[in-house]
């Protein structure tokens, strides 16, 4: 029977903590802050609060929902629900797709903080001047046979852990390492507080002011609410499918939504501060997580060990939302291919790890970086986040989003919105998030895509 090889959560929280480990990750330590300094601040950061509460939290109750409706990965869920060969089906797959295109290069800055993890722990990045410490990050990502050796021993953890399965692997790995992560964030936030660009810091990341917002600014904030909260690829789809019936949904995802945005506002509470306190550039890119925080710890006692903490759980985050990339492309074979699971997770993987080699070479390699930048204002490593996120991700998103507002049967969908949970009884709040589901989702997402490709002016 098909059902018989399917996972289940060992626990309520388990549900909870393994949706929390897919969301905060690397998008919020790393990328957030980074997109943040290079769009200025204040503004975007209201817009990507507005797009999480309006947007991407709707979706992931929907999503979810879906999930635990069908017991089925995305594909399987859109055909489960609307029947063989239909468009639908075609919303699963961009999901399947993205979850190949985003791993292949999250794998690739995973392997940058495993990297950094040694590097820390040998004592080579707790000490000396900031320059030096900020040219480390150079050296590192420009070692093309270093970054592909570090990304691979990145997905090979995170195969084995998926090759465990649900309840054994994804969860218990949740289940350690996310209150593990915060207390560090708490420690690092006391710390940052006591800079002197604590103030610029924080004005920078809530004040009001716009000048940095481009044209493409408000897709991406939109991009990184679906990125972070891990919605619009079926990865919340396939851990719903994994929920019993008398969980709660609501609750559930407005606590993984709450969580994932503290981490981001605290990450960025962190970095700005050091940035501003230390003369280095807010606009820094990718390279912002890396160069700043080994400049920070290198001013305090114990600094060795601060870094290998610090890199070590960015590390443990990223291969809690690793797992659920995994998770989603390996269970698209096991689900609809009838593949088993220990053929489904190293094949899936193998295909990962050669699409993120292109990656891994961005910073040393002629074709896959300033060449391809030359020809399409673009690296293959800025072009797969690019894709993935601002385009797959709210499109997938707003497949789910449509099937569950509109085509789901009334009933059903309430059960499944108010089953289990206070909240979601709460009067209002089912039509509430259904009209939003039902036409602000789709319009804001429409128009935000139709404005980044020059439709209209705003
Ligand atoms: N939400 C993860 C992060 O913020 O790092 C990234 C991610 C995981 C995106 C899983 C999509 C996904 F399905
Ligand atoms: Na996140």
């Amino acid at each position: 029977m098909a059902q018989d090889r399917r996972g289940e959560w060992g626990s309520r929280l388990g549900f909870i903590l393994a949706a929390a480990g897919s969301a905060v990750g690397l998008g919020n330590v790393w990328k957030f802050p980074y997109i943040t300094g290079e769009n200025g601040g204040g503004l975007f950061v209201i817009i990507y609060l507005i797009c999480i509460a309006f947007v991407g939290l709707p979706i992931m109750i929907g999503e979810v929902m879906l999930g635990r409706m069908t017991k089925r990965s995305p594909v399987g869920a859109f055909r489960k629900l609307a029947g063989d060969k239909t468009l639908w089906q075609g919303v699963g797959w961009i999901g399947v797709l993205a979850g190949f295109v985003i791993l292949s290069y999250y794998s690739v800055v995973a392997g940058w903080a495993l990297e950094y993890t040694v590097l820390a722990a040998k004592g080579e990045i707790s000490g000396g001047d900031p320059a030096t410490l900020a040219g480390r990050f150079d050296q590192v990502a420009g070692d093309g046979t270093g970054a592909i050796l570090w990304h691979v021993a990145f997905m090979a953890l995170t195969i084995a852990i998926v090759i465990g399965g649900v309840q054994k692997g994804v969860e218990i790995a949740a289940r350690v390492l996310m209150p593990m992560l915060l207390l560090m964030f708490i420690a690092l936030l006391v710390y940052a507080s006591q800079l002197e660009g604590f103030g610029e810091g924080l004005s920078f990341v809530f004040g009001f002011h716009t000048d940095k917002l481009g044209a493409g600014s408000v897709l991406e904030a939109l991009g990184h609410s679906f990125f972070t909260l891990s919605v619009g690829m079926g990865a919340m789809l396939t851990y719903g499918s994994y929920l019993k019936m008398d969980d709660d949904i609501v609750s559930a995802s407005v606590a993984i939504s709450l969580l994932d945005t503290a981490v981001a506002l605290m990450a960025c509470l962190v970095l700005f501060p050091i940035t501003f306190t230390y003369g280095m550039e807010p606009a820094a890119g990718p390279s912002l997580v890396f160069q700043n925080i080994p400049i920070a710890f290198a001013q305090l006692p114990g600094s060795t060990i601060w870094a290998v903490t610090f890199f070590l759980l960015l590390v443990f985050a990223a291969l809690t939302s690793a797992i659920s990339l995994l998770e989603v492309t390996a269970s698209y074979f096991i689900d609809e291919r009838g593949w088993s699971r220990s053929v489904a997770v190293p094949v899936t993987g193998g295909v990962i790890i050669l699409l993120g080699v292109p990656s891994a070479l961005t910073a040393s390699s002629e074709v896959f970086g300033a060449g391809m930048e030359g020809a399409i204002g673009k690296n293959w490593f800025d072009l797969f986040d690019y894709v993935s996120s601002n385009w797959m991700l709210p499109l997938c998103g707003l497949g789910v989003s449509m099937f569950a507002a509109w085509r789901l049967g009334d009933e059903a969908r309430r059960v499944q919105f108010e089953v289990g949970s206070r909240l979601g009884k709460l009067a209002g709040l089912y039509v509430t998030w259904l009209q939003v589901l039902r036409w602000a989702v789709p319009i804001a997402i429409v128009l935000i895509m139709f404005h980044a490709i020059g439709l209209f002016e705003m």
